[in-house]
This record gives structure tokens, C-alpha cells and sequence, in this order.
């Protein structure tokens, strides 16, 4: 378990990089952490792993508090956290094997071993083959999978990965994010993953949080979180579209409700023209957007509907009735 609490990062006495956040990750999670550029993620992630150090607060993984480790303690326990980055960090100057055995010779393994089982790693990422080529002959994604060899040379427990798939293509991406979760399964490693991207939580994650200027907006299980977001910060990121000013403030004379639902109700039932035909409120759909979340379909509405309190009421009962969850929306916020 990582249990990050009441952690502070400040810049040069300045910039608030992150305010007291705190998190708890479960041993074998996939957790994901999601923001804008500028909120905090990599501060977030390099605190994680003490390549920051953190203004206040603590970082403990198992019990054993990070903040308090001398440095050779600290040496030791960073092991069992390995990182891969955006631009892979690959040493250009040395062939995919030698960058692989890096960890394990810094380590005092000996030179044999450790190239047996930098290959066995070469392996288990599948590019086995390209042991002795240089990172400058290899694409994106192949360089991506020999920074994850490497980060799994020490056997850690947690690898943090801070936008690893965002210099890739989709179809790469897919794969790299495939083949993370191959590696969550056959060793159980906890994997933290730092994006912008909600496909990339939204493929691999089972939990999330949303970081926003430096706080927790939002955390809880992904499928409940992008189905149902309650902060602002998560329903920008999620609907992003439900957000447009332009759409909204050229009517005062109208309100806005939203409307969450499961794939099975968006197909059986015509929940907006039998709400007109059942309970005679007429709404306008102001946006539609659908999203497949662990496998499920969920839709989300933006309806206009007429500016009176008793409208609004009905409506929001029509769907309660229907369990359908439904809320009115302010969205100028
Ligand atoms: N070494 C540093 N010194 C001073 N300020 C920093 C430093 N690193 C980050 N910051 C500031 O802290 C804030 C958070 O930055 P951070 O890099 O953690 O954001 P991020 O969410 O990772 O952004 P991006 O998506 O662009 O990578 C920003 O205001 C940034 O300018
Ligand atoms: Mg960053």
C-alpha cells in the first residue's frame, strides 16, 4: 500500500506546485493521475519517489515512511520504484542491453548475470531481438519497451510512469498500455500513471485522481468518476463540450440539467421524449456525448428546459423515477 498524506510541494518559497494531497494506492492497482499541464502531476510523481522533496507531509509504502530514510536507506527503497518518462531516457551512446543492465550493475550484479537477465526482460517487453541495437535505430514505441525492461531490472514493487505513452501514436500507445497491464497482472506491480489523456486512464485504470491546480479535485474508482464526475475540474475533463459558454449564454431565459446514464437505459428506454409525453416537460438536448468505461457504455445529456423552478422539478423527479441519475447544472461556473 502507498499511502501519500497531506503532501505540499512549494517552489523557491513560491509556487505551490501541490497543497496537501493524499491518496491511498492498493498493492496491484493501476492507479491513474489526471490534470492539466501545470497542475502538479509530475511534482506529484517525483515526490512520490523522493527524486523531490516534499515542502511537508509523508510517502509511505508498506509502513515504512519515505521522508524519514537517510540517504542509503533511501537508495535501497528506491529499488522497489522504478519510472519510465515520456522521452524514455534511454542512454543513446549504449545498445538496448547495456541500458537494461545499467540498474543491475549499478546494483553489483555481476556482468553475466545481469545480461541474462536483461535478456529475459528484452523478452518479457518483446523486443528481444533488438538487444544489441541502439536506441537511435529503434521507433518510439520499441524505445518506450526498453525503458520498461529497465525499470523492472531491480524486481520493484511500484513503477510510476509520468505521460509514458504521450509522445506515441494510438496504436502504439495501445500496445504500450497492454502491455503495462500484462505486467501489472504477471508480477503485481503497482502501476501509477500520470496523464492528460482520459483514454489512457480510461483503458488501463481502476482508480483515479484528478488533480487540479495542484489539489485532489476528485479521486474514487474510474468507472464511477468519469460516469458521474462531481467536481468541476472532472466534469470539464470529462465533458468537456457541456462546457462551452457560447452554447449556453445566449438564452436566459433557459436552465440546464445533466443527465448521466448506463448503456442499457440509453437503449431500451427514449428517456428525453417520454419525459415530454409522461410528465409534459419539454427539453431541448444541448449536448450528447457517449463513452465506453471498463466496457460499459455511459451517455451523458445536457438539457435545456424551461427557466421555472417546477420544470426543473419535474424533471429531475421524471429521472430519479427512472434511475437515472440527473442534477441541475450551472455551467457558467
Ligand atoms: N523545478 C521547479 N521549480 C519551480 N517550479 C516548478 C518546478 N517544477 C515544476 N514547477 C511548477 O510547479 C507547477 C506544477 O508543475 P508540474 O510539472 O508538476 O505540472 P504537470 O501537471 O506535470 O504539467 P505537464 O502536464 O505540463 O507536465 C507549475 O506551475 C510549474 O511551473
Ligand atoms: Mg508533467
Amino acid at each position: 500500500m502507498i499511502r501519500i498524506s497531506n503532501l505540499s510541494k512549494i517552489y523557491n518559497n513560491e509556487i505551490e506546485a501541490i497543497k496537501d494531497i493524499s491518496l491511498n494506492i492498493n498493492d496491484g492497482d493501476i492507479y491513474g493521475i489526471i490534470g492539466l499541464s501545470g497542475a502538479g502531476k509530475s511534482t506529484l510523481v517525483r515526490c512520490i519517489n523522493l527524486l523531490e522533496k516534499p515542502t511537508s507531509g509523508t510517502i509511505e509504502i508498506d509502513g515504512i515512511d519515505l521522508t524519514k530514510l537517510n540517504e542509503k536507506q533511501l537508495r535501497e527503497k528506491r529499488k522497489e520504484i522504478s519510472m519510465i518518462f515520456q522521452n524514455f531516457n534511454l542512454l543513446n551512446q549504449k545498445n538496448c542491453l547495456d541500458n537494461v543492465c545499467l540498474p543491475l550493475i549499478i546494483s553489483k550484479v555481476n556482468k553475466k548475470d545481469a545480461e541474462k537477465r536483461a535478456l529475459e526482460l528484452l523478452d518479457i517487453v518483446g523486443i528481444k531481438d533488438k538487444a544489441y541495437a541502439y536506441p537511435s535505430q529503434l521507433s518510439g514505441g520499441q524505445q518506450q519497451r526498453v525503458a520498461i525492461a529497465r525499470a523492472l531490472a531491480t524486481n520493484p514493487k511500484v513503477l510510476l510512469c509520468d505521460e509514458a505513452t504521450s509522445a506515441l501514436d494510438p496504436t502504439t500507445t495501445a500496445q504500450i498500455l497492454q502491455l503495462l497491464k500484462d505486467i501489472n497482472q504477471k508480477f503485481n506491480i503497482t502501476i501509477i500513471i500520470i496523464t492528460h489523456q482520459m483514454s489512457v486512464v480510461e483503458s488501463i485504470c481502476k482508480h483515479v485522481a484528478i488533480l487540479d491546480d495542484g489539489i485532489v479535485a476528485e479521486k474514487g474508482e474510474v468507472s464511477s468518476v468519469f460516469s458521474n464526475p462531481q467536481s468541476t475540474a472532472a466534469k470539464r475533463l470529462v465533458f468537456p463540450e457541456g462546457y462551452d459558454d457560447k452554447l449556453i449564454t445566449s438564452n436566459e431565459n433557459v436552465r440546464f440539467i445533466r443527465v448521466v446514464f448506463d448503456g442499457d437505459i440509453a437503449t431500451s428506454k427514449p428517456l428525453v421524449a417520454s419525459m415530454a409525453v409522461e410528465v409534459d416537460v419539454v427539453a431541448s438536448i444541448v449536448y450528447a456525448s457517449t463513452k465506453s468505461i471498463g466496457g460499459v457504455t455511459y451517455g451523458s445529456l445536457l438539457l435545456s428546459v424551461e427557466n421555472d423552478d417546477e420544470t426543473i422539478k419535474k424533471a429531475l423527479e421524471y429521472f430519479t423515477q427512472n434511475e437515472v441519475s440527473a442534477k441541475e447544472v450551472f455551467l457558467n461556473v
